[in-house]
């Protein structure tokens, strides 16, 4: 059994214990509305069972959100494996194809795509073994690969949109931006911003990957600690979630927060404790979707890189929607963006029931 996840309204849940390695593997299904449930492969340790279950709800929900803000026609899940510390990779290999049989049992009921923990190699094992609708697997297997420069992508819009509003000026040049988190999409991220003239501060758990960032001219490494208090003009959390609470939150000294990290906010409350402290929230799903949009534009409908240039440039239009919508509302951008895909969800014809 697992525990309830509060005002959670999701489809169901498979779990399904690996005994070869004592991983767990979770895949929430939140809604297949708008279409078939897509989502990442979360792979990382976790304390508990119900910490693992919890995350796999709550990122499947932000999924549904995701590609309906978007307006794409996808449903919302995620898959978490919880993995042990120091999974040796043969076992880890094991178990990748263990659960890529089970995605082929489910007949595409879930699609994925890589998240923390997976990247292209591991979306090639997994579709190896005959699952449907494996995203992002290598160039080399006739995937689009690695979805994060798309990520970056809309991020980086995302930020025009927010200097836009915020300075009446959209691009970033001069602005001091402060990415923290080095991964898929925060490296690519601090590429796009060098490139437009922004000051860049760097900061990431691994020491190693910030030396290495800020040897380019324009970046400069922050270490962990001083994440919250450091001064800067647009805060970027690039890695997991959970990170904007009352606890962080009165030791900000940023204008806005655009980053995109998955389930930023740790409760729904942190939205208007952003709002009273003046920070302007751009909303994780909103910033965030480009990354899922190319990919599966590129590998289902057959978009060009033309057409992923628009579809990523189109999360800065739906971001100044959401804050012209937060204005004439009187509500957070974070309610904003909640209504506006809820909205979406609301007006889709009911989904034939998938189980
Ligand atoms: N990690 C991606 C996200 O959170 C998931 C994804 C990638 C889905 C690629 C589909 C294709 O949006």
């Amino acid at each position: 059994m697992t525990a309830p996840t509060p005002r959670w309204h999701g489809e169901g849940m498979i779990v399904r214990h690996d005994a070869p390695t004592g991983a767990d593997i979770l895949i929430a299904i939140h809604s297949t509305r708008l279409g078939p449930a897509t989502g990442g492969t979360r792979m990382k340790p976790y304390p508990t069972l119900e910490q693992a279950a919890h995350d796999a709800r709550r990122l499947a929900e932000g999924m549904t959100l995701k590609w309906a803000a978007a307006g794409f026609p996808r449903g919302g899940g995620k898959a978490v494996i919880r993995i042990p510390e120091g999974l040796p990779a043969a076992a880890r290999e094991g178990l990748l194809r263990r659960y890529g049989s089970l995605l082929r049992g489910l007949g595409g009921l879930f699609q994925t795509g890589p998240d923390v923990g997976t990247g292209p190699k591991e979306m090639d094992l997994i579709a190896e073994t005959g699952a449907p609708h494996v995203f992002s697997r290598t160039p080399a297997r006739g995937g689009a690969g690695d979805p994060g420069p798309y990520t970056a992508l809309g991020v980086f819009h995302s930020m025009r949109a927010a200097c836009e509003r915020l300075f009446g000026e959209a691009s970033p040049a001069g602005r001091r931006v402060l990415v923290v988190g080095l991964g898929s999409v925060g490296a690519p991220l601090v590429a796009l911003l060098r490139e437009a003239g922004a000051e860049v501060m760097v900061s990431d758990l691994r020491e190693e990957a910030v030396r290495r960032a800020a040897s380019s001219p324009g970046v400069r490494g922050i270490p962990p600690s001083d994440v919250e208090g450091t001064a800067c003009d647009l805060y970027a959390p690039c890695a997991l979630g959970g990170t904007l609470n009352a606890g962080t939150i009165p030791r900000l000294r940023c204008r806005a927060v655009v980053g995109p990290a998955n389930n930023q906010l740790a409760a729904e409350d942190d939205a208007a404790r952003l709002a009273a402290a003046g920070i302007l929230y751009a909303p994780d799903f909103v910033v965030n979707a480009g990354g899922a949009i190319a990919i599966t534009g590129l590998e289902i409908l057959g978009w060009t890189r033309e057409r992923v240039e628009k579809a990523t440039a189109g999360i800065g239009d739906t971001l100044r929607e959401v804050f012209a919508r937060a204005d004439s509302g009187r509500m957070t951008t974070s309610e904003a963006a909640l209504q506006m895909a809820r909205d979406r969800l609301d007006s889709a014809p009911a989904a034939d029931p998938l189980w």
